[in-house]
């Protein structure tokens, strides 16, 4: 078994380059299915979701190499038209092979897809869209067969704007001769790459970004090369890292606008942030102020991903921090291994009350899922004494090289073999 060994109170300091982002990564690699020819996708980060899907796309029958962080794609004449289980339940997002798989193939086999733990997470939006565009869906024991003589386009209203819904419909509809129309749709950067990158790969798609995406399908999509948007989530994560340490960080190859949502929470909190093109500067106090109210929403709110990092670094703020999570219900898992370490949350069905203490303790902590596994690094960064975290899968999901990049930026961390 792996475990990262960090000996905190070590303050971080010099840059770090954002990744690409994986949730805008994983819907790609998924579209590529739909792809004639060869796509080439740059900035396409390290991560085992990413191997994941690069798996399921070789079963299904692509052709897939990769050359550090540039993955290329040659689609096959004769695709499978299922998943096996164990490839399904290593991550939920392979459920957005769903939709290219009935596009191209007017049917799909798949399990029901595995994922954080965050509480249930349904599909019943996906499915429910795709039963509106003339697909039939059927569910038993845990697999859903989906099977459409012509994918027929409609109007559709989404009863939340679901970020894997609404990629799951474009995909679906990309393809063939109809217009269809995705109403409250999700508004993330991630479905405005996708949006991007399908374009480019001659689609005919607009309004992503808004309440309204329109789809007029074209016939074929070819290939393209595209370099993957930079990860937000990543550098949120590292700037409560930064802001956790006390300490003074640039974190480049970020988009300043999709910062943006996170950034009043570290003004309040007391930290300096100075945006440059692409790049922030981050500098802490010695001893961070509460946030008074941190509510998730979706894009342009609070992104529910960077929630846990920011509880970790609030649990050594000076007064009572109010963190509110409106997107899943099992987002607080880690907050009784904070609670290990010193840290006093207490959890009132979806708020997080956490009352400051003055330090962190080294502890031996498990990850309970990604952004969890995230938040106990930032504690374990800042704590007093020598902290061990097992449960690595959680956050080898989604932080490319975590202990190389904090070693460089002056951590005391390094990944060990029991
Ligand atoms: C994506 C992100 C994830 C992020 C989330 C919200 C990827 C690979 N993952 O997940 O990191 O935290 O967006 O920004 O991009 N829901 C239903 N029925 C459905 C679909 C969703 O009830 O059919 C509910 C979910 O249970 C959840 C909420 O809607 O409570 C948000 O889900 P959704 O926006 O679909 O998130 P994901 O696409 O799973």
């Amino acid at each position: 078994m792996e475990r990262l060994v960090i000996n905190g109170k070590r303050p971080l300091s010099g840059e770090i380059k954002i990744h690409g982002a994986k949730n805008a990564a994983l819907p790609i690699l998924c579209a590529c299915i739909l792809c004639d020819e060869k796509v080439i996708l740059h900035n396409c980060p390290k991560l085992s979701d990413i191997d994941n899907t690069i798996e399921i796309l070789r079963y299904l029958g692509c052709k897939v190499s990769r050359d550090e962080d540039t993955v290329e794609i040659s689609n096959s004449d004769c695709l499978k038209d299922n998943i096996p289980r164990d490839l399904m339940n290593k991550m939920r997002s392979s459920i957005i092979f769903l939709g290219p798989l009935i596009a191209k193939l007017g049917k799909a086999n798949l399990c029901l897809p595995g994922g954080c733990e965050l509480g249930p997470r349904p599909i019943d939006i996906h499915l429910k869209s795709f039963e509106k565009l003339n697909i039939d869906v059927f569910e038993h024991r845990g697999s859903i067969d989906c099977k459409t003589d012509k994918i027929k386009g409609t109007s559709i209203n989404l009863p939340f704007p679901s970020v894997g819904a609404t990629e799951n419909i474009m995909l679906a509809t990309v393809l063939g001769n109809t217009k269809t129309l995705i109403h409250n749709a999700a508004r993330e950067p991630e479905i405005i790459e996708l949006q991007n990158f399908l374009n480019k790969c001659g689609a005919d798609i607009s309004g992503a970004g808004e309440n309204c995406i329109i789809i007029n399908a074209v016939k074929k999509l070819h290939g393209c090369e595209h370099s993957i948007l930079p990860d937000r989530i990543e550098a949120s994560t590292y700037m409560s890292f930064a802001a956790a340490t006390g300490s003074s960080l640039t974190i480049k190859n970020i988009c300043n606008e999709h910062i943006e949502p996170v950034v009043f929470a570290f003004r309040e909190a007391g930290c300096d942030m100075n945006f440059k093109e692409n790049e922030l500067t981050i500098c802490a106090p010695k001893r961070l102020k509460r946030i008074m109210h941190i509510k998730t929403l979706v894009y342009p709110g609070f992104p529910t991903d960077s929630g846990m990092p920011i509880i970790a670094m609030s649990c050594i703020a000076e007064g009572t921090t109010i963190f509110e999570e409106t997107i899943f219900q099992n987002r607080y898992n880690a907050t009784a291994e904070l609670n290990k370490m010193g840290a006093n949350i207490k959890i009132y069905d979806r708020i997080a009350v956490i009352e400051g203490v003055k330090s962190f303790y080294g502890a031996d902590v498990e990850a309970t899922d990604l952004r969890g596994g995230a938040a106990l690094v930032c504690a374990g960064l800042a704590a007093q004494g020598t902290t061990n975290i097992t449960q690595l899968q959680h956050i080898d999901r989604g932080y490319e090289n975590i202990e190389h990049n904090l070693s460089l930026l002056g951590a005391d961390i390094k990944r060990e073999k029991n």
